[in-house]
């Protein structure tokens, strides 16, 4: 066999005629986003029309398949980066991100370690001293990985609490403290590392959905007298909801004074740090461990979070292997390798299209794009507050602002369904895309604000269709 039978499979020529006749369309459709509805449903038949599709034996026409993906695949989406879209946390991606994507897409430089992408890990270093000096960490000390998400970051500090704190056959007496406004990613990450579910010890939040600090103590001295072993306090900087953030120099003492391991989920709100708003984070710097995503409020294509560690041996302690086939690579002290400080051993060079974005943006820009999400929420506050018939369950803070309409002439159970019919009518409508969470009981229209391209006017018109849907309903 000649190394022509394996041409197609590296025909760099196709690719690029491909790049050729498809990237002037595909940046296109990103620059008019706007002009697309926020989300195309899926339908049954068009459902039916994917799964035919199948796999052949021949090979298909690259610009064939390319078409069909465009066409009939990839518009089925909510479009996450459209700005009257505010569901989840949306990642409001930026073409910097994309180029820096594209980039660690074809050199895919091996994102584990040293010896084999010394270049790329130094830069993945350099990002994660650079954002643990904003968290407040020393940089000589601190260890980190870029993972694939919040979810990933909260599993990791997990890991490294429990090897840390806690004597695994004791393990069935371990006990972690989160609130009840806590990611759900945590109570996973906790059950992957065999927690039991009932160890989970859910305090309640004030009404700011802030952590209450008297009852995470009196917590612990109760469970402590009753023969368990806490072993972690997870705070919260942005919660999912309502964007509070825990009292964390309160979490911090408190923890100390246990002897716990203090992980702040700040997947979403530690890109305060980079705002003009860092102060409100006060306290983060005493945490052992945080989480941070940059495919949320840094604006990043999806796979992209970093695991912060006060203490790098600390991860080392959890997460170092010494096999034969690795012996020749080994970490040495300033050439430290990811596999030894996370879980996996082959990954992405995920730091690169971050450092990408922030030299090419500059921080001072990222800064202003950062704040503007305080602003977008500070609009909608004032908009909604217009009206006597809504409430404002959660205030804006941290680009997320929380409101439900509200009415006596309704009983509870009917407000809620009427606020859950408001959120599926601006999606069908195809005006704007949020969705609803619940607070205090109540169902209410929860809005996430961080994409900087959301204009006033688009504000005041999403909750002028609000206002119409219900005059005209309800
Ligand atoms: C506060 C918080 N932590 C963790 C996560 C999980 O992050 P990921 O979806 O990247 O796994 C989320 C996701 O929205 C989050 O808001």
């Amino acid at each position: 066999m000649t190394n022509k039978s394996f041409e197609n499979l590296y025909d760099w020529d196709k690719i690029q005629e491909l790049f050729n006749e498809f990237l002037p369309e595909l940046i296109d459709m990103q620059k008019n986003i706007k002009n697309n509805d926020p989300l195309l449903e899926l339908s049954e038949d068009k459902r039916l029309e994917i799964d035919n599709i199948g796999f052949k034996k021949e090979a298909r026409k690259p610009e064939e398949v390319t078409k069909q993906l465009i066409e009939n695949i990839y518009p089925y989406r909510m479009k996450i980066n459209h700005p009257k879209y505010f569901c989840f946390i949306p990642s409001a991606t930026s073409p910097y991100s994309v180029f820096g994507e594209f980039l660690n897409s074809i050199y895919n430089p091996y994102g584990g370690g040293y010896t084999i992408s010394p270049g790329p890990a130094e830069i993945e270093k350099e990002t994660i001293n650079y954002m643990g000096s904003l968290v407040g960490y020393e940089v000589k000390g601190l260890g980190g990985n870029f993972v694939s998400g919040g979810s990933m970051g909260n599993l990791t500090a997990a890991v490294t609490a429990r090897d840390d704190k806690l004597p695994l056959e004791k393990l069935s007496l371990g006990t972690v403290y989160v609130s009840d406004q806590t990611h759900s990613s945590m109570a996973k990450g906790l059950h992957i590392i065999g927690v039991p579910t009932e160890n989970i010890r859910i305090i309640s939040s004030n009404d700011n959905f802030q952590m209450n600090s008297h009852e995470l103590k009196n917590t612990i001295i109760n469970d402590i007298s009753n023969g368990f072993i806490p072993f972690l306090v997870v705070g919260s900087a942005g919660t999912t909801n309502t964007g509070s953030i825990d009292p964390l120099d309160e979490l911090a003492s408190i923890a100390k004074e246990f002897n716990l391991w203090f992980h702040v989920d700040a997947a979403y709100g530690g890109s305060v740090l980079l705002s003009s708003h860092k102060d409100k984070l006060k306290g983060i710097e005493k945490s052992d461990s945080i989480t941070w995503d940059g495919h949320k409020w840094l604006f990043q294509t999806y796979g992209c979070a970093v695991l912060i560690c006060r203490d790098k041996l600390k991860l080392l302690k959890s997460f170092h292997a010494d096999p034969e086939y690795l012996k020749d690579v080994k970490s040495t002290e300033d050439r430290f390798n990811f596999w030894d400080m996370g879980i996996e051993l082959t990954k992405p060079a995920r730091a690169t299209k971050l450092w990408f974005t922030l030299q090419t943006l500059g921080l001072d820009n990222m800064k202003k794009t950062i704040d503007q999400g305080f602003i977008i929420a500070d609009w909608i506050e004032k908009e909604i507050s217009k009206y006597d018939d809504f409430e404002i369950v959660s205030h804006s803070q941290l680009g997320i602002i929380n409101f439900r309409y509200k009415n006596d002439k309704f009983s509870e159970i009917e407000l809620d369904k009427i606020n859950h019919r408001i959120s599926e009518n601006a999606l069908k409508e195809n005006d704007s895309a949020f969705l609803t969470t619940i607070l205090k009981n109540k169902t209410v229209l929860r809005f996430c604000c961080n994409n900087a391209l959301t204009t006033k006017e688009d504000i005041q018109s999403i909750i002028l269709n609000i206002r119409k849907f219900i005059d005209n309903n309800i």
